[in-house]
């Protein structure tokens, strides 16, 4: 995708990936326009970026979409780039009682977001040039970890709308893109410093190199062995990666 001269509207921009997304395409020369419930931090993250722009928004709320879609459409009509960045990951419990409030905000917000989010924009982004949705899903899209089933399963499922989307989308102007991270060092969980996690700026460097060509799939490279796998040998790697979770685990606050 082009990296300039862009107005591009990000769900998630107060904080990690979404945030950092938004200050480097900012600073490229693009129009942005960052979303998210925080209002305080929306506001301290435009003062930080003069230029920027805000809306606040849940996504788990399909009105607050849809209030903030009309909003960002009627200031910004060359709006041709929508990120669907927002998202939880809260622990869950797949091997036993589940708590169904954290479920179904898990889903509105990791599923049912980018769904609602799509619906809203993708009619106006038809009719933009060098339009684009990019869509975060994460390497847990390909491997579940266990102790997060929920969240892998709903990052698995963006990556399977992902796919449709594109192939819906093909004889439009509307290009898709996934972007499937890494442990990324961010406060989703808790930021640890685990050398574990990719640093953030390392992250963002590396993916805007991959947004710049033109590829479908901007994946880091340590996540392209995830991306490749799992075919028949996916029971191996899936129990292997969770076992070395669970003999190193995830610090958490
Ligand atoms: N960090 C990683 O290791 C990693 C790996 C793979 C994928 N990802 C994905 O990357 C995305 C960003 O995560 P991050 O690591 O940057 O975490 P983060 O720092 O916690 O950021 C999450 C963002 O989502 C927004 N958000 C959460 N719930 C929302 C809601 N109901 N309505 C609107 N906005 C909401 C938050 O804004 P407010 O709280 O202000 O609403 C915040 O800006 C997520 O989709 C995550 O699944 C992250």
């Amino acid at each position: 995708m082009k990296l300039t001269n862009n107005t591009i509207f990000i769900t998630g921009g107060t904080s990690g990936i979404g945030r950092a997304m938004a200050e480097k395409f900012h600073q490229l020369g693009n129009q942005v326009i960052i979303s998210g419930r925080r209002k305080a931090l929306l506001d301290s993250v435009t003062a930080a970026n003069p230029g920027m722009d805000s809306v606040v928004l849940d996504v788990t709320d399909a009105a607050s979409i849809t209030a903030a879609a009309q909003s960002v459409l009627a200031r910004y009509p060359a709006l041709n780039v929508v990120i669907n960045n927002a998202g939880i990951m809260p622990f869950d419990n797949a091997g036993g009682v589940q708590d169904d409030e954290m479920a179904v905000t898990l889903l509105n917000t990791n599923l049912l977001g980018p769904v609602r989010i799509s619906s809203d924009f993708l009619e106006h982004l038809k009719t933009q040039p060098d339009a684009v949705l990019i869509n975060n899903s994460s390497i847990l899209a390909y491997i579940p970890l266990a102790t997060n089933a929920l969240y892998s399963a709903t990052k698995a499922a963006i990556h399977s709308y992902t796919l449709s989307q594109r192939f819906l989308l093909r004889d439009t102007g509307v290009k898709v893109i996934e972007i499937s991270p890494p442990w990324v060092d961010t406060d989703l969980i808790y930021k640890s410093g685990d050398d574990r996690a990719m640093p953030l700026d390392d992250f963002i460097r590396e993916t805007f190199d991959k947004l710049a060509t033109d590829t479908i799939e901007a994946i880091v490279d340590r996540v392209l062995p995830a991306r490749d796998n799992p075919g028949a040998n996916e029971h191996t790697v899936v129990n292997a990666f969770n076992q070395s979770v669970v003999d190193n685990p995830i610090p958490v606050a």
